[in-house]
């Protein structure tokens, strides 16, 4: 039995909310910030503003007598949320700042890989500007694209795939002029050829437990094309994978990545998140690790897994020994469409009328499951669409294509309330 406080305030920690409410394990839920979208799954408003400091986070467990803190986004675990709740006692699912490096560096992760032999893309590291046009041209010279990495936290959007130098010329003014903090060093990597996937994992002192494989949409554009973004919308399970994905991928990737952070002494209990390359010969190459679910894909595996997320997870804090009850590990075929403000990923134009969208939308209605992000509370029972991704309307069904289609259903039905939105039209159409 579990009083909960979960942090984050975006559609992944809304899925993460809604999948944990249904645990007969939780006795109580808080959340922070506040999540205008979730105020029917929460106990009460934590009270605690919205720029509260990490002690003020570990004050209010204690007071509330909170078991278990559980960490939706990376950014505060990459400034010691979890180190500062070690500190008062209280568990936290979410590595401390040193096991967030994995995705707060990713200069550290791909150190960890090459000590770990992970299989992963070759990248230099540039300190500034000149160094890193120069190493660019000269792989963009061999015939090849290059990718180029902010090394730092940059929101999803501090990576670059190019394949002429007027793409390279556009990368460099978005990392050193817009980003330049998380820009301090970059990684220029070779390309990875394959189809993309995403693979997540729960992990524990001793033991992890596997969720599942997921695509996500990166580009803005149907057919993607159009910038990166934090990812458009989402699918499981992946049936292009071979049958054996999984085993390779625990003992290619998640298995000697724990051997080495344990070697390492870096502790690591939380949500891991594995981004793919998957080569049609090679395998699985890796891309990024983070800790966190991703967003879009925390919302389709919340609905697409029918185990207690709440009991793997206090498992693996040690916080519950009872064997756990092994529902069907299959996951349910689950498309996920987001809808984002027109102005998405870089703010820039008009980011269109916003809507109030009556809370009922967001009620469970059977396989479909509507998710929010940027909201803020309005009046009569509404909440108001703010800017980015804000809504991932999310639909399972006996097959992909009948949830992908249901999934556009919820998109329509949003739609009503909210025109100036902006989503993929083609989300799971190509799964084969
Ligand atoms: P990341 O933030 O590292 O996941 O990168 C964002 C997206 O850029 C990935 O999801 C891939 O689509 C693409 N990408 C990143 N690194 C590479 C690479 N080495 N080769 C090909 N595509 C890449
Ligand atoms: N959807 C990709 C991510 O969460 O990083």
């Amino acid at each position: 039995m579990a009083k909960i406080l979960l942090i984050g305030n975006g559609a992944r920690e809304h899925a993460i909310a809604w999948k944990i409410k249904a645990s007969p394990l939780l006795t109580g839920l808080w959340m922070w910030p506040d999540h205008p979208a979730c105020s029917s799954l929460i106990n009460t408003p934590t009270n605690l503003g919205p720029t509260a400091t990490h002690t003020e986070i570990a004050d209010f467990c204690k007071m509330t007598k909170i078991d278990a803190v559980i960490v939706g986004p990376e950014q505060p675990l990459s400034t010691g949320l979890a180190n500062i709740l070690e500190n008062f006692g209280i568990p936290c699912f979410g590595p401390q700042q040193d096991g967030a490096q994995l995705e707060s560096s990713k200069s550290f992760a791909k150190d960890i890989m090459t000590d770990a032999k992970i299989p992963t893309a070759f990248s230099r590291e540039v300190k500034t500007e000149t160094q890193c046009r120069k190493e660019a041209i000269a792989i963009l010279k061999t015939g090849k694209p290059v990718v180029l990495k902010a090394s730092g936290l940059a929101g999803g959007k501090g990576v670059f795939v190019c394949f002429e130098e007027d793409e390279v010329e556009v990368a460099l003014i978005r990392l050193y002029e817009n980003m330049s903090e998380a820009a301090e060093t970059v990684l220029v990597e070779d390309f990875l050829e394959g189809r993309e996937c995403s693979f997540f994992c729960l992990i524990g002192k001793d033991s992890y437990t596997p969720l599942g494989f997921a695509v996500d949409y990166k580009r803005l554009q149907n057919g993607d094309e159009g910038p990166n973004t934090g990812g458009m919308g989402s699918y499981t399970p992946v049936s292009w994978l071979p049958a054996d994905a999984q085993k390779r991928v625990l003992a290619e990737v998640v298995e000697p990545l724990l051997k080495t952070l344990k070697y390492k002494a870096i502790p690591y209990t939380g949500f891991l998140y594995v981004g793919l390359m998957w080569h049609p010969k090679i395998g699985p190459q890796v891309v990024e690790f983070n800790c966190r679910l991703g967003d879009p894909e925390a919302q389709i595996l919340a609905v697409a897994d029918q185990r207690d997320w709440l009991a793997m997870i206090l498992k693996h804090l040690g916080l519950h020994s009872e064997p756990l009850e092994s529902p069907n590990e299959d996951l349910k075929p689950t498309a996920g469409v987001v809808m984002s403000s027109l102005d998405y990923p870089y703010g820039e134009g008009k980011p269109g009328r916003s809507a109030e969208l009556p809370l009922e939308l967001f009620a469970h209605q059977r396989n479909r499951q509507v998710f929010a992000a940027s909201v803020k509370f309005a009046e009569n029972h509404t909440v108001e669409t703010g800017k980015g991704r804000v809504i991932t309307c999310v639909a399972t069904a006996e097959d992909l294509d009948t949830a992908a289609q249901r999934a556009y259903h919820l998109v329509e039905t949003v739609q009503e309330f909210w025109p100036d939105s902006h989503f993929r039209e083609d989300i799971a159409q190509n799964h084969k």
